[in-house]
């Protein structure tokens, strides 16, 4: 037997402010964070914690005793965010300043007031290696095509067929975010529902997925969108994810393997344009042509007493050069669509267009249609 212990693992990311246009977060804006984190660790409040950046989206990831939203780790971060962007980011006049910070004071729990967020409080396992994925120029629905084969699909994950602990399936906790509602489904024997659902990523998110047998929760993802929030375009809700690995899991190769191929997701320029999702090493998460192609990235850890151990650079590896190398043809083929849908986000989805003056604009030169 092994002592239990409870951790809550929690990446709080934002947008503050970035290099180069939303091309990366700065080196000073890191060290800020860093320190800040590190100071809460020596104080006690965390455990351990991990800094780093995909694209222009400062990550924390934090871990510590103190359960899920706890307002002691959401005012951490948030003043972690409001203090980079006061020291760093508006010193130095970097790009959108503050992006992601939507409100001026903290009240309590940071989630709605524009960071995202990602947390599990769990048990510990004897070895406990966790997966974190953090994508820059896209949106939580991102997130739906590589959990369904992690965990619904035979053909990327072969241990629902072989392992005996994960062959009864996967819960799936699924937010519509629209209403602001969530409905659990559970596979293989409600499949058809599942997909029925999460084929719209703009509206129907995978939340949460836990393993059927014993409801071990096993991957978090965020799922807030910040137009939805703010009313207004205020940048895409870069997402995040956590999933746990091995042992009656998804085994870490399962879990990357669903990355293999770089589906198509919204996002990249303007957050208005369909493009590949392309994995990457943490050196080449930044993004430049045509703001994109979007990006994701995965860092493995062990968890020990909660300290993170690690990471582990997963998609810098030459095995996924082929996926990037489809990802570059793929924003060629989207490339020379221009304007046009479904290249560009229909109406719905665009983060803002002129459509409205261009049709104030031509009203009175519309004529009825002579039939
Ligand atoms: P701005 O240059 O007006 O910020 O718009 C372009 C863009 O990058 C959207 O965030
Ligand atoms: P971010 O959401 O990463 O800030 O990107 C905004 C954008 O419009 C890029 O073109
Ligand atoms: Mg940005
Ligand atoms: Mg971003």
């Amino acid at each position: 037997m092994h002592d239990t212990f409870r951790v809550t693992v929690s990446l709080i990311k934002a947008d503050i402010g970035s290099l180069a246009g939303h091309h990366r977060v700065f080196e000073e804006q890191l060290e800020v964070a860093k320190a800040k984190l590190k100071r809460a660790k020596e104080e006690g409040l965390l455990i351990d914690y991990f800094v780093f950046n995909c694209g222009d989206d400062l990550q924390l990831l934090m871990t510590h005793t103190k359960g899920e939203n706890s307002p002691d780790i959401h005012r951490l971060a948030w003043e972690t965010f409001k203090e980079v962007t006061e020291r760093v980011s508006k010193r130095l006049k970097l790009y959108a300043a503050g992006q992601d910070l939507l409100v001026e004071a903290f009240s309590g729990n940071i989630r709605g007031m524009g960071p995202g967020v990602a947390e599990m409080e769990i048990e510990e396992r004897p070895s406990e290696p966790i997966v974190v994925f953090a994508a820059d120029k896209t949106e939580p629905g991102a997130w739906n095509l590589p959990l369904f084969k992690i965990f619904a699909d035979p053909f990327n994950t072969a241990g629902l067929v072989i392992d005996p602990k994960m062959h009864d399936g996967f819960v799936f906790e699924v937010m519509d975010v629209i209403e602001h509602k969530v409905v659990e489904i559970a596979c293989p024997e409600e499949l058809y529902d599942l997909l029925a659902l999460i084929g719209t990523p703009s509206r129907y998110v995978i939340r949460r997925v836990w393993r059927k047998r014993d409801r071990l929760l096993t991957a978090v993802a965020s799922t807030t969108r910040l137009s939805l929030i703010a009313g207004r375009y205020v940048g895409k809700d870069d997402p995040v994810l956590i999933i746990r690995a091995q042992h009656g899991l998804p085994a870490v190769g399962e879990i990357l393997e669903a990355f293999a191929m770089p589906h198509l997701v919204a996002g990249w320029m303007r957050g208005s344009h369909h493009g590949p999702l392309m994995p990457v090493s943490l050196k080449d998460a930044k993004c430049t042509r045509f703001d994109g192609p979007p990006r994701v990235i995965a860092l493995g850890f062990q968890l020990c007493h909660g300290k993170l151990i690690g990471p582990a650079d997963l998609f810098d590896d030459p095995a996924f050069d082929r996926a990037r190398m489809l990802a570059n043809q793929v924003a060629d083929y989207m490339r020379q669509h221009g304007p046009f849908m479904p290249a560009r986000l229909g109406p719905d989805e665009m983060e803002y267009t002129t459509l409205p003056q261009v049709l104030e604009k031509l009203k009175e030169r519309f004529k009825p249609v002579e039939e």
